[in-house]
């Protein structure tokens, strides 16, 4: 057999180019809604396609075996892509962002902060947390206006975010601090967009702005780490558990602008995603009586009005089925990029070296092949026994392999809490007048956010 590169790639499976209408139509729907755009483009070419957005062309894939390989099998073939990349403009050296050596090392050194055990520690703090926003949320009771549930879930969720990292003393308001590191994402997000607007927000003073931005946030968490050193608290707090953290061979600990940037990177990985699958929870419910009574009925039998206990999550089984099923419809982390270091042969298919290739999540997840009905909201599909019937590897709103999400065991957590929480308390209506589009940034969120009436 030749062993030119013709032949080799004779012998590859091709690739075919996503083209829906032509390249600048296509860059115009993949900007407004990225999902329909993959979506349209599995159903023409199958799940692997080569995306041509005019100024990157980036392979997009759902197909199982290949996921496997490069966020598995062969993963160390792959870094984050670009987008990852600007992210680190904000999120300095955290592990969303390192690579290698330094990654694992940095990763060897959290990972005890994660274990279900010590995440088990959190519960109460998320209790209050939760106990303390629902509180001010009956105000909301009865009203005539719906409120925007996407805003609240968020606001939620960077208040356990922040009380689980740092402690309940307030190093600066919780709403303040969420709303400055939205706005720096802001920008981000903008870079990663529209890239030649880059040097013009130098000009502008929009880098300015962000910068600001992220000094502002920077000041509050050295504030926090000074004082979790003066006062060497024996609290519980994620902060704690990583200031303590020691390398196992060398013994070291991090260094003060290492904590800085895990402390950004799972503020900021950890509170929206977690606000959009209950953002996208509750759009669902709200248009399935009958699942959402089935919810109610659970959560109202097991806890009444009591405080929950960690011992109620496993006693809530089929709230745990409703929050995957909306992982799986709208899974927060909708697509993941990598880029080749080297030439590969992920499934059969060829790709060269620094070619990006993006984990088209959000079509995994709603694969006919897998998963019957797949746009249908089915809560059953995570029972047990079905779970146990399904291929392997076709969800994952975690990631897979050694990147895979740190923060997976508290976010679930998280999540069915408040779920759970919230159906103790309140009843919600969806505000069908409000229109509700995904819009995937980083996230993949409701663009102008989901509204309900509280009940
Ligand atoms: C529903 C909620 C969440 C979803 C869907 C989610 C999803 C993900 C995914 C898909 C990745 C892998 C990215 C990649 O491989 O490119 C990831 C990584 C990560 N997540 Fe999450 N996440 C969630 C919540 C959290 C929480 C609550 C935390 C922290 C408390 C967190 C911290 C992180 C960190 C630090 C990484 C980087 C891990 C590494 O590369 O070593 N995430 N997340």
């Amino acid at each position: 057999m030749e062993q030119s590169g013709i032949a080799a790639s004779a012998s590859s499976k091709p690739i075919p180019t996503g083209r829906l209408q032509g390249a600048w139509a296509d860059l115009k729907t993949f900007r407004q809604n990225p999902p329909k755009f993959l979506r349209e483009c599995k159903a023409k070419y199958g799940d692997t396609f080569m995306g041509d957005l005019i100024f990157r062309k980036a392979l997009f894939t759902s197909n199982p075996e290949f996921i496997r390989h490069i966020l598995q099998t062969n993963n160390k073939n792959y870094i984050k892509d670009v987008a990852y990349r600007q992210l680190g403009l904000a999120l300095g050296n955290g592990l969303l962002m390192n690579e290698g050596e330094s990654w694992m090392q940095q990763r060897r050194l959290a990972q005890p902060a994660f274990y279900k055990k010590r995440l088990e520690g959190l519960f109460d703090t998320m209790v209050d947390s939760g106990e303390r926003f629902f509180q001010q949320f009956e105000t909301y009771r009865g009203n005539s206006e719906s409120i925007n549930i996407t805003r609240e879930m968020n606001i939620v969720a960077s208040d356990i975010a922040l009380d689980t990292l740092m402690g309940g003393e307030r190093y600066g308001d919780n709403l303040d601090i969420q709303q400055t590191i939205s706005s720096a994402q802001h920008y981000i997000v903008q870079r990663i967009r529209f890239p030649l607007s880059i040097p013009l927000s130098h000009i502008n003073g929009k880098y300015r702005k962000f910068k600001k931005d992220v000094e502002r946030f920077d000041k509050i968490i050295y504030e926090a780490i000074n004082t979790h050193k003066k006062n060497s608290t024996k609290d519980n707090h994620l902060l704690t558990m990583l200031m303590e953290a020691r390398d196992e061979d060398t013994g070291e600990q991090m260094s003060d602008k290492q904590l800085r940037d895990e402390l950004i990177t799972i503020y900021v990985a950890g509170h929206e995603t977690s606000a959009n699958a209950l953002s996208w929870t509750w759009y669902l419910l709200t248009q399935h009586p009958e699942q959402y009574q089935r919810l109610k009925d659970e959560v109202r039998t097991v806890l009444g009005n009591r405080r929950p206990t960690l011992a109620d999550l496993r006693n809530l089984p089929y709230t745990h089925q409703v929050m995957e099923e909306a992982m799986r419809l709208y899974p927060p982390a909708w697509a993941m990029g990598r880029e080749a270091l080297q030439d590969d042969n992920p499934a059969g298919y060829t790709i060269k070296k620094g070619q990006t290739v993006f984990v088209a999540i959000a079509n995994l997840h709603r694969d006919e092949r897998y998963w019957e009905k797949p746009d249908k909201f089915d809560p059953d599909r995570f029972a047990p026994e079905r779970v146990k019937a399904r291929t392997r590897g076709v969800y994952m709103p975690f990631g897979l392999g050694p990147r895979m999400c740190i923060g997976n065991n508290f976010a679930l957590m998280e999540i069915q809490l408040l779920i759970a929480m919230m159906v103790q308390r309140f009843d919600f209506e969806l505000d069908t007048q409000h229109p509700v589009e995904p819009e995937a940034l980083v996230t993949l969120r409701p663009k102008y956010g989901v509204k309900v009436f509280v009940k």
